[in-house]
């Protein structure tokens, strides 16, 4: 019942609704609406409460992002409408797979305020700022074959890179998929899969994006930014991540029909800053320099090393080679 008051009221934007309205929108008594309010109010929420005019909820740009304030703002068909929100958990992606395994809706999403062993790519710690931050994982059940599954990779750093470019920032992707801008990182995005050689079960992907961040820790201050940092301005946490799930719907959709597809890749292709550099990546053995040539249908970076042989790479760190003199 809270969360349905509380989306009613977030659905009427900044606007007062009468105790009365929504008693009656929701069958409730008028004592149990103003009970369920005072309770939103300790929860932290801005609620303005006024005789003979009603409630309001009030804008607090720092409110961490909930169903209820969510719900109004989506424009998906199947992106986030099975959303969970919970203060703390050991890793968005952890639970997004718990959930995915136990047969959850394609599009779920799981999104935390505080990560307690959050996970970055190559089996690294992921380091997330509570209250500043988004931690999302999202839960996809696609009808592709398994080798088509390095898309979402894709798919996933395009989406970060519009929302970005929505905020009026230049960003570009590191590939494969790091978004930088001013060669800071943005956002880390992790893929994880579950599935046979032939047929894919379920892909989560998940996002740490720094949003309202000011400062970071030592060790990724002089390589990390956000968006405010960036644009200058506090974001409402909640109003971006749902424009992030709005971009990344389609973007989803486009993985699984090729036509769609190639226009992606095209599109990806275009805001890669790797492409036409000269690279060296590392894998988990191995390291490989040359120049980055092209990224091809499966997601691989193809590398031109100094003999003239091109080589594809599926996985790993990507770091710029200073011209030799
Ligand atoms: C990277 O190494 O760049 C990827 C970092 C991905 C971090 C996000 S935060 C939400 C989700 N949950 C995790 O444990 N990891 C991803």
């Amino acid at each position: 019942m809270r969360e349905k008051i509380l989306s009613l009221l977030a659905q009427n934007n900044g606007s007062f609704v009468s105790g009365e309205t929504i008693s009656k929108a929701l069958g409730v008594t008028r004592a149990a609406v103003w009970k369920h309010m005072q309770a939103l109010q300790n929860e932290g929420l801005l609620i303005e409460a006024l005789p003979r005019k009603g409630y309001r909820l009030l804008a607090e740009k720092n409110q961490a992002p909930r169903s209820a304030l969510l719900e109004p703002l989506l424009r998906t068909k199947w992106l986030g409408r099975e959303a969970n929100f919970v203060k703390e958990i050991d890793s968005t992606n952890l639970a997004a797979k718990r959930l995915a395994s136990q047969g959850c809706a394609n599009g779920a999403i799981f999104v935390a305020e505080e990560q307690t062993i959050g996970r970055g790519r190559r089996g690294r710690p992921w380091v997330n700022a509570p209250g500043e931050d988004i931690c999302l994982s999202v839960v996809i059940r696609p009808s592709i074959q398994t080798q088509f599954a390095p898309r979402y990779t894709l798919a996933a750093s395009l989406g970060i890179h519009r929302l970005a470019s929505a905020f009026g920032c230049n960003p570009t992707i590191k590939w494969p998929n790091d978004v930088l801008i001013n060669n800071k990182k943005l956002c880390g995005i992790l893929l994880e899969m579950e599935g046979s050689i032939e047929s894919l079960e379920w892909i989560v992907a998940g996002f740490g994006i720094n949003i309202n961040n000011t400062s970071f820790d030592d060790k990724i201050a002089s390589t990390a930014t956000s968006l405010a940092l960036e644009t200058g301005a506090m974001l409402d946490r909640t109003q971006t991540l749902a424009k992030l799930l709005n971009l990344l719907e389609p973007l989803f959709e486009s993985c699984e029909d090729e036509a769609q597809f190639s226009g992606l890749l095209t599109q990806y292709r275009q805001n890669c800053g790797t492409l036409g550099q000269q690279v060296t990546v590392t894998g988990l053995n191995t390291s490989l320099s040359g120049l980055a040539l092209d990224v091809d249908e499966t997601g691989r970076l193809i590398i031109q090393t100094a003999d003239g042989k091109t080589h594809a790479v599926s996985a790993g760190d990507v770091t710029l080679r200073k011209p030799e003199k």
